[in-house]
């Protein structure tokens, strides 16, 4: 079984490059169903979840060439199926946008209820809410979303209830081929939502709105080919700068959209680091002693969930009582008793965790419960006195490409073994 090893206590220096947005890269790999035309998506981040979707494609008649590890060419003019069965599909949220696509292409989808990081219940209400409302006919059935518009879809006014990163993408995918003028309320905001409306406009589509409240989309009667390359990852980004503050080093950040960042650059800046931003950089400097300070997940532009698990541990060595509010999902917490084997002080009440900060984390053996999680434990094994172990790191690549290398080529002592013996070697070689 593969894990991270490694041995904590040095300050991370030196130059990081951000790779391609993962929750972008997702949606744009399903918006290209959506066109007979080729399709090239640059500055794809080579990451399990990535893989899992071009494959996915090919299983149902796309044509996938990989130009090189961070480029694909797709034509879906041979798609024969809308039916996705995968035993992997299963195991990624991102597999709903194949119903969008395909609902919106071939008005007809059948796609296994999406699989995912285990941070909440996750319903796609509102998904299904916006298909029904394009004209859609939506069931579950045998554990798949089917669902099918015999007549092609048409325009609609819907309302989101719940502000969903999902939903947004998923319904302007369906939209962007109906009939007449759609308009969605209440939507996201994320960085990724407006990428993949941008994608969709690349290839025709007449999106306008995306990152802001409401989206407007006047359907066309088909999309052309693009080259299209995805944005950098705010996150993979955040989580090298909570890397650098909590192991009170020194970062430039590199490839990054500065203001993706502002709401993680905030709170850093509050715990009393040295932030500098750039045109495409930033650059974290850790002060030796920070202050503890409250945060609460919301959607964007507010401070990201994605980020709260990496934050959570930065606050934890912070000298003082720190209050971290999970707005968005009721089940985001599993990493502190994982973080408790490393001496950290932190109670959980509901969706509130009080964290009271630690002089200094002592290494143990961890478990990666889901994506973020796995990555906030690296950080704090990079943090700790001793030698640490992260397991199921198959969900830290679910979402971080290289993720051992880049930290490596920072100074880090980590390397990911697959064997006991391996570890035992590690353990010998650092003494
Ligand atoms: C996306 O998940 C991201 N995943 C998540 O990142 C991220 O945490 C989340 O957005 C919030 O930013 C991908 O992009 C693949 P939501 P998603 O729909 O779409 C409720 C990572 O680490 N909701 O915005 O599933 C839902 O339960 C992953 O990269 C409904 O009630 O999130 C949640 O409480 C983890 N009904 C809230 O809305 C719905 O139909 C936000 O969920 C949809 C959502």
């Amino acid at each position: 079984m593969e894990q991270f090893i490694m041995k904590g206590g040095t300050p991370l220096h030196g130059e990081v490059v951000i790779g391609g947005a993962k929750n972008a890269a997702l949606g744009i790999i399903a918006g290209a169903l959506l066109t007979d035309e080729d399709v090239i998506i640059e500055n794809l981040p080579d990451v399990r979840d990535i893989n899992v979707m071009l494959e996915a494609l090919k299983e149902i008649g796309a044509v996938v060439e990989r130009i090189d590890r961070h480029t694909a060419k797709i034509s879906a003019v041979g798609v024969t199926s809308v039916s996705i069965d995968d035993e992997y599909i299963r195991k990624i949220r991102a597999s709903y946008y194949f119903i969008g696509a395909l609902l919106g292409k071939h008005h007809m989808a059948d796609v296994p209820l999406p699989g995912g990081c285990a941070i909440g219940s996750r319903p796609i209400d509102q998904h299904i809410k916006g298909f029904r409302a394009l004209g859609a006919k939506v069931e579950i059935r045998n554990g798949c979303v089917q669902a099918a518009a015999s007549e092609g879809l048409h325009s609609s006014h819907i309302y989101l209830d719940v502000v969903s990163v999902g939903a947004t993408i998923n319904i302007m995918l369906a939209a962007v081929l109906a009939e007449g003028r759609t308009i969605i309320e209440n939507v996201a905001k994320e960085p990724h939502i407006v990428d993949v409306a941008n994608f969709l406009n690349s290839m025709g589509a007449n999106i306008k709105g995306a990152g802001t409240d409401t989206i407007r989309i006047r359907g066309v009667r088909r999309l052309h080919g693009t080259t299209y390359a995805v944005i950098p990852d705010q996150i993979e980004a955040g989580t090298f700068m909570c890397a650098a503050a909590a192991t009170r080093g020194d970062i430039l950040i590199k490839n990054v959209i500065p203001k993706h960042l502002e709401s993680i650059t905030a709170k850093l800046l509050e715990m009393g680091n040295t932030v500098y931003e750039y045109d495409e950089a930033v650059r974290v400097v850790g002060a030796p002693v920070q202050h503890p300070t409250d945060v609460k997940t919301l959607p964007y532009p507010g401070f990201p969930t994605d980020m709260q698990p990496q934050m959570s541990v930065t606050l934890a060595l912070a000298d003082g009582t720190s209050v971290v509010t999970e707005s968005i999902f009721e089940n985001r917490f599993k990493y502190v008793d994982e973080l408790a084997r490393m001496g950290s002080n932190i109670k959980v009440e509901g969706n509130v965790s009080v964290i009271d900060g630690v002089k200094r984390f002592t290494g143990a053996s961890v478990n990666a419960l889901d994506l973020r999680a796995g990555a906030a434990l690296v950080i704090a094994g990079l943090a700790a006195d001793g030698i640490t172990t992260v397991r199921d790191i198959v969900y830290i690549q679910r979402g971080y490409e290289h993720f051992e290398q880049k930290l490596q080529a920072l100074g880090a002592q980590i390397e990911l073994v697959d064997s006991e013996r391996e570890a035992q070697k590690f353990r010998m070689k650092i003494g």
